[in-house]
């Protein structure tokens, strides 16, 4: 009998949806007297893709499914310029969805379940205000690492006693001493998502509000980010990692992907795949290419058309990436190479004949890379990847090589084919210690989740803390 429920507010893009999911799941399969309603934002980045996976999810008949729900909200007339100002404004939609499905139980109109909590994405801590119109605690998932989750607040802190100005420090030496970092944080790798004007005071509004929270679950595991989660005390954090999708992503494409890397021999191609939203320049492009052909290395490339604006908001696929490679390049690298648009991430992971990752250090993408013992070397883009790039990986874990990790989208700098060159030969070395520590970290990961395992404790923990708001 379900005596308790959870509402839970993902951020409308996939990666947010899929991980609030499978966070669900795990609390609904460990604790079978709650129930979880997933309230889906009615934004723009909710597209078809989205629409599929949920239908998915709600057609699915596991065990947990009767307990897990989905609710579409409406869409609102005006398209706002900000995304904490569309959160704001839905604020509404909400909490009109909460008092029907707290009222009685649509389905077999019984008394419903009493409402426990709220379980909102990182950007959408607003939403707080809602839980305690309903007088229940809120939960803030957290998509990123502990580390990073440590320097937003340090950064919120630092700006509320002395008007800091993260800017300031962009292409300075300076460094910051964070509490959740072993080593000193250099301004050059300041995130990118910290150096947007008109987003910093939202940015900050929303960090503000996370230490309202009961209690943060955060994407992580202890092994993998024990410093940094030690140094994180209030409000307490659970480190319920890694949370991964592991297969989402269906599409035509992807059995033709798979066959080519069946061909290749074990552990011999690099992958390159910048994330959904990453793309570079035709300059930068002919740089990479140039820098594939002289590693020597197998490799598959995930090769993105940049947004154009106006027209799309993520990148899309070329019809023929031979209009931005190098000339004679597909032909040049038949065999050893393949060049695709959109890639299958998780199920190429996977592959055993993948070897290394040239990656944006998306946390998703750090996490899978873990999971399954793929060396990552960093070329950051946007949002708080460089924080990412440098906290795994270069510096403070040691898992990753560099290509870049101060690169940002929107500072026009091409790196040059060489740079490139000795960060693929890097990452493709044999006998590397990056590669021996990816490898035990990656066992630590899987056992993280096991009965007995850190993750898994935490996991009950959470779900204790949830039940004892029950009245
Ligand atoms: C969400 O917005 C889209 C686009 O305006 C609309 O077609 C769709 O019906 C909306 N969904 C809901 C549940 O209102
Ligand atoms: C950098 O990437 C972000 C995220 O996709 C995008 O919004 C922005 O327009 C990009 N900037 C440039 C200059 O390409």
């Amino acid at each position: 009998m379900e005596k308790a429920q959870l509402v839970f507010v993902p951020a409308p893009g996939m990666g947010h949806i899929v991980s609030a999911v499978e966070v669900a799941k795990l609390l609904l399969t460990r604790c079978h007297q709650l129930s979880v309603t997933v309230l889906i934002l009615n934004h723009s980045s909710i597209n078809s893709k989205v629409h599929s996976y949920i239908e998915s999810q709600r057609a699915s008949s596991s065990i947990v499914s009767t307990r897990l729900r989905f609710i579409d909200l409406p869409k609102d007339e005006t398209e706002l310029f900000s995304f904490f100002s569309f959160v704001n404004s839905q604020k509404s939609h909400v909490k009109e969805a909460v008092l029907k499905i707290t009222q009685s139980d649509f389905v077999s109109s019984v008394d419903s379940p009493q409402l426990v909590g709220f379980v909102v994405d990182t950007f959408c801590a607003l939403m707080i205000d809602v839980a305690n119109e309903f007088g229940v605690p809120t939960y803030i998932f957290f998509t990123s690492g502990a580390a990073f989750l440590g320097f937003m607040l340090y950064v919120q802190k630092i700006y509320d006693e002395e008007k800091f100005d993260p800017t300031e420090l962009k292409d300075s030496d300076a460094e910051l001493q964070v509490l959740s970092l072993i080593n000193p944080f250099p301004g050059r790798v300041m995130p990118s998502a910290m150096l947007i004007k008109d987003w910093f005071p939202s940015i900050l509004d929303n960090t503000r509000r996370f230490r309202e929270a009961k209690a943060l679950i955060v994407n992580t595991f202890l092994d993998l980010e024990s410093y940094a989660i030690e140094s994180l005390k209030m409000p307490p954090v659970y480190p319920v990692g890694p949370i991964l999708d592991m297969g989402s992503d269906e599409r035509n494409t992807r059995k033709e992907i798979m066959r080519w890397l069946d061909d290749q021999p074990p552990s011999t191609v690099v992958f390159l795949c910048f994330g959904s939203k990453g793309s570079f320049s035709q300059n930068q492009v002919k740089e990479i290419a140039c820098a594939l052909e002289h590693s020597g290395h197998r490799f598959l490339w995930s090769l993105r058309r940049p947004a154009r604006p106006g027209l799309l908001a993520s990148p899309s696929d070329y019809e023929d990436p031979q209009e931005v490679l190098p000339e004679g390049f597909l032909d040049r690298t038949t065999g050893i190479g393949k060049v695709i648009g959109w890639a299958p991430q998780v199920a190429v992971l996977a592959h055993p004949a993948v070897r290394g990752f040239v990656s944006h250090c998306g946390w998703n993408s750090i996490l899978e890379s873990i999971w399954f013992v793929v060396t990552i070397a960093t070329w950051p883009l946007f949002a708080e990847q460089q924080f990412n790039a440098f906290e795994m990986v270069v510096v403070e874990l040691g898992l990753a090589v560099e290509i870049k990790m101060d690169y940002r989208n929107d500072s026009g700098v091409i790196v040059n084919c060489d740079e490139i060159e000795r960060g693929i030969r890097c990452l493709m070395k044999h006998d590397s210690e990056k590669r021996r520590k990816v490898k035990e970290i990656s066992e630590k990961s899987r056992r993280a989740l096991m009965e007995g395992g850190s993750s898994y404790s935490c996991l009950g923990s959470l779900i204790k803390d949830v039940m004892d708001n029950l009245s």
